[in-house]
């Protein structure tokens, strides 16, 4: 068998695609997407130029929390198909050089998961109950919380079960917190992670992966600040980020290497960048997302740091770092650039605020976001490492602000309605468009003529930004995101070289740097944030973002120079 960049270190230069299975295709008609609708779309992928794709959870689920909340692991939900269909989906995915990650969510699990309402059944004290954080609330019949803990979401992170014990749920009320001091969690998640693996799949992404180890012993409980502050890592931290997390991932790294080629994990690990590394380090889950670059605002040096951090804790960790400009679980990052700019601080509030108000309080410069955006993608893939791109961000979608608030389906908007708003994730998780005139109304995202609505609404404006129109445009984003992966592939990959050399001679307002290239060139890439345009050095332009000024490269653009 030949095998065309199939190394078993594949995944740390690869471009990852995130598939968010009910908003990708509709193969069936019911309105959610599913996973025959990626089998279908695999030769769009691979023209894409993508490595991989990693599927956002596609078990049975309740959908409290967009498939987060999983009543059983080691299934497909009825609504997305079986597990044939995914053995098919992974078969046409390998067939043409494109690897499966899956999604594993060990913090939780759905109060539907068979574990759950046994536990509630078993009654307090029960080894059942001792697989999720079960305690005695306080008051005289436990009438009150065990302590002021808040979910993510908002409201309190504990529920009553009305016999004077109460669950810890750091997400939605639907979520309940295992309890990993458990033996049958271990055990069960290893059995998930050889199920997946035996079944064909090349790695996972681990959900929450800081928020496993817990300390509820070290203190009473009512002694813990209401809010344990999410970032602060270590000891003093009873929740989140604690090293005992890591044994976790050493015991997974032994199943991981059962396998030929080892399989591979991403850790999504919002902890400071100085402990990012540990997850990531080989003995562990291999990598872990450097949130830094989708924190960062359209400032130059904000991306710089970015960058600068990604690179140095890969380094410590002695693998590849990962770069990341929107997920399901962030606004998209065109609309992010085309909102006015502040500080990275406070720019996630700005957005909260503009989404909360239907996309109305700030103007939404999209010529500008999509612009950037293209400078953004460039700077982004020559980078070393690996390159997580979210589905529908190679159309240049944009944040879909208003949605109405009866239709969002995300519990961060149901549990903060009340007082303390926010609108939630649905904004980019909406069905993608294929077709421009579709007379079912879906943009071509139901196959079958007769199909149920798309499970959030699609705005009008999605028809210019549909894959059969920008298969027709000659400098669409479909287009350059093609363009752009695979100079990518062909210039860089190949090389197998990391390294990163910051280019000398440009001011505070560009980001600069040079990489060996596979003819034996260097490439530069150079991005300028600043208002006039940047002389580039002289060499052949592989790439640029923008076409190019009289004075060289304009303002919000990205350009790739080889010599
Ligand atoms: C992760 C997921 C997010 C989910 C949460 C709880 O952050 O990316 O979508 O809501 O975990 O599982």
């Amino acid at each position: 068998m030949t095998r065309n960049n199939v190394s078993a270190e594949w995944w740390k230069q690869a471009v990852v695609y995130q598939v968010y299975p009910r908003s990708f295709y509709d193969a069936n008609g019911d309105g959610l997407g599913d996973i025959k609708g990626v089998t279908a779309h695999m030769d769009y992928l691979h023209a894409l130029g993508i490595n991989a794709i990693w599927l956002s959870p596609f078990y049975p689920s309740p959908l409290a929390d967009g498939g987060y909340d999983v009543a059983d692991y080691r299934n497909v939900d009825p609504r997305l198909g079986t597990l044939e269909d995914f053995d098919e989906m992974a078969a046409a995915a390998h067939a043409v050089g494109i690897k499966v990650i899956v999604d594993i969510v060990p913090n939780h699990t759905s109060t539907e998961h068979p574990w759950f309402k046994e536990a509630l059944a078993a009654g307090p004290g029960s080894p059942e109950r001792d697989r999720y954080v079960f305690r005695p609330g306080r008051g005289e019949h436990g009438e009150l919380p065990p302590n002021g803990w808040k979910s993510t979401f908002g409201g309190p992170a504990w529920e009553p079960v009305g016999d004077g014990e109460w669950y810890l749920h750091l997400f939605a009320v639907e979520q309940a917190d295992l309890n990993w001091k458990n033996a049958d969690v271990h055990e069960d998640f290893k059995q998930t992670l050889r199920f997946w693996s035996d079944r064909g799949a090349d790695g996972f992404r681990i959900d929450v992966a800081h928020a496993l180890a817990k300390d509820l012993e070290s203190r009473p409980l009512a002694d813990w600040p209401d809010d344990p502050d999410q970032g602060e890592p270590g000891d003093e931290n009873p929740l989140w980020d604690r090293p005992e997390v890591h044994e976790i991932y050493r015991e997974w790294r032994q199943v991981f290497n059962e396998y030929e080629p080892a399989r591979f994990a991403v850790a999504e690990a919002w902890v400071v960048p100085e402990h990012q590394w540990m997850y990531a380090s080989p003995d562990e889950l291999g990598q872990v997302f450097n949130f830094q670059l989708s924190n960062a605002g359209w400032f130059a040096d904000e991306f710089r740091l970015a960058i600068e951090k990604g690179l140095a804790a890969a380094e410590q960790s002695g693998s590849t770092t990962t770069w990341v400009l929107s997920n399901h679980d962030m606004p998209r990052h065109p609309t992010r650039y085309g909102l006015p700019q502040v500080r990275s601080a406070v720019h996630h509030q700005l957005v909260t605020d503009w989404l909360l108000r239907d996309g109305k309080t700030y103007y939404e410069d999209r010529d500008l976001g999509t612009r950037r955006a293209r400078a953004a993608l460039l700077m982004e893939l020559g980078l070393p490492g690996s390159v997580y791109l979210y589905q529908g961000e190679e159309l240049g979608l944009f944040e879909v602000a208003d949605i109405p608030w009866g239709a969002l389906e995300d519990p961060e908007a149901a549990m903060t309605s009340h007082g303390d708003a926010i609108k939630g994730r649905d904004g980019c998780r909406v069905p993608l468009p294929w077709r421009a005139m579709d007379e079912s109304g879906d943009f071509g995202f139901s196959a079958p003529v007769d199909h149920a609505p798309a499970h959030l609404p699609q705005p009008e404006w999605f028809a210019q930004y549909a894959v059969d129109v920008e298969e027709t445009e000659r400098d669409s984003m479909l287009k350059f995101y093609r363009r752009a992966l695979a100079a990518r592939t062909e210039l860089l990959t190949a090389t197998g070289d990391t390294s990163l050399t910051w280019a000398a001679g440009y001011d505070d307002q560009v980001i600069a740097y040079e990489r060996p290239i596979a003819d034996g060139r260097v490439l530069t890439s150079v991005t300028n944030f600043g208002a006039a345009p940047v002389a580039l050095p002289a060499g052949e332009v592989l790439l640029a973002s923008a076409p190019l000024a009289d004075g060289g490269l304009p303002a919000d653009a990205t350009a790739w120079v080889a010599r």
